[in-house]
């Protein structure tokens, strides 16, 4: 294990309540790095919409040059109602994904002792393996005839074999360590080139791995199923759109989106990786203290295990299920606690774990 390390992670609060749940994050990162002989040099990035609000950039020019020196990156959330969706995204956190080839987002669904399903007793140990940087996020497309009456709009997806084979790839040796169980999410009986050409690629990806068994799932059908009977799916490998609505459904059916964290990996290690909860940035209740930090606490607990440091990793998930397990929690689990307390809390849970 690597010892009396020190790490340069980048931090990108960003909007709403990611500046809630990201100082949350920080002060369990550093609580559980104190215990376990090495430390986190931040880098603190002010970047999102109000910098946009001053200099008309999400983030600076060189920006992704800068977070390329660093070893992860833990972001809270970016948007605000002030400026389009598609400026503040596409300004910030998909060209990190893009730019970084961090093609694998992996986002685990558990269900937590004391938090309950809303959707009656459940039993979910999932993760989804969602493509990360290509699919129906793509900037192949435009709007024609504007203001016309016939104005229209084409949005093209773009799937390719070699994106296709590396998250298939990377979801099978993950299926392959767990239940050896894969589903793979498609809509090809309505979507008839790009999903029959997806079903194809994972298929034969699938079949080089001894043990793994693949399931194709229609993901209306499968959505149904995360709802209705969870128990038995364990990874889930999805497109990029399919796995986006996939990961808020599993998160719900566990508790709380507020609860799930994900991490938008580069496998090969080439760039860094970001990790982030799977949330938003919340405008309904940001500001008020109410943030689950759940989500932002675990994606930093996945950072560390990125990082070689797993047994801070099993710590920090120790310390925030235990404190759930006790009935400390917050508004969206039912609870009472403030972003802080719970915060407090888990802090708390840390300094009595003897182990
Ligand atoms: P959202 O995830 O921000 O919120 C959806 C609902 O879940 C809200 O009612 C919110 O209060 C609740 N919620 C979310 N996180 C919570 C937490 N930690 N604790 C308690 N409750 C929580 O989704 P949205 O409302 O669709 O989007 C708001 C903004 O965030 C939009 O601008 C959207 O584009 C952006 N967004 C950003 C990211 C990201 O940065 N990764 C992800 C999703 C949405
Ligand atoms: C997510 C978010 C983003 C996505 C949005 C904000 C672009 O919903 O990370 O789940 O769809 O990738
Ligand atoms: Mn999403």
């Amino acid at each position: 294990m690597p010892n009396s390390e020190t790490y340069t992670i980048d931090v990108i609060p960003g909007d709403g309540i990611g500046q809630e749940v990201v100082p949350a994050a920080i002060s369990c990162l550093d609580e559980v790095a104190s215990q376990g002989d090495f430390s986190i040099q931040w880098r603190h990035r002010a970047w999102g919409s109000e910098h946009y609000h001053a200099t008309g950039r999400m983030m600076p020019e060189d920006g992704i040059e800068q977070l390329s020196s660093g070893q992860g990156i833990l972001l809270g959330a970016v948007g605000d109602a002030s400026i389009p969706d598609d400026v503040t995204l596409w300004g910030l956190l998909i060209p990190i994904r893009r730019e970084f080839e961090q093609y694998a987002n992996l986002r685990p669904n558990r269900t937590l002792p004391g938090v309950p399903s809303p959707v009656g007793d459940k039993d979910v140990d999932m993760v989804i393996v969602r493509e990360n940087v290509e699919g129906e996020y793509s900037e192949v497309g435009g709007r024609f005839h504007r203001g016309k009456p016939d104005e229209f709009a084409v949005q093209d997806a773009v799937f390719t074999r070699a994106g296709i084979e590396r998250v298939t790839r990377f979801a099978s040796e993950l299926a392959s360590s767990r239940s050896g169980r894969l589903v793979s999410a498609t809509k090809s009986n309505g979507i008839i080139h790009t999903m029959p050409f997806w079903d194809e690629v994972v298929q034969e990806t699938v079949a080089q791995y001894d043990g793994v068994s693949l399931e194709k799932v229609l993901v209306d059908a499968l959505a149904a199923r995360l709802v209705l009977k969870p128990e038995g799916v364990d990874v889930i490998v999805a497109s990029n759109l399919f796995g986006d609505i996939l990961s808020d459904l599993a998160a719900a059916v566990t508790g709380s989106i507020g609860i799930a964290p994900s991490a938008n990996l580069n496998p090969e290690g080439r760039h860094p990786s970001l990790f982030e909860p799977v949330h938003g940035s919340a405008p309904d209740i940001a500001g008020q203290g109410l943030a689950n930090p759940v989500a932002a606490i675990w994606a930093g607990a996945m950072m560390l295990q990125h990082l070689g440091q797993q047994d801070a990793a099993a710590r920090l998930e120790r310390a925030f299920t235990e404190v759930l397990a006790g009935g400390t929690k917050t508004a969206d689990l039912g609870g009472t606690a403030s972003t802080e307390s719970f915060t407090e809390a888990v802090l708390t849970s840390l300094r009595n774990d003897p182990s």
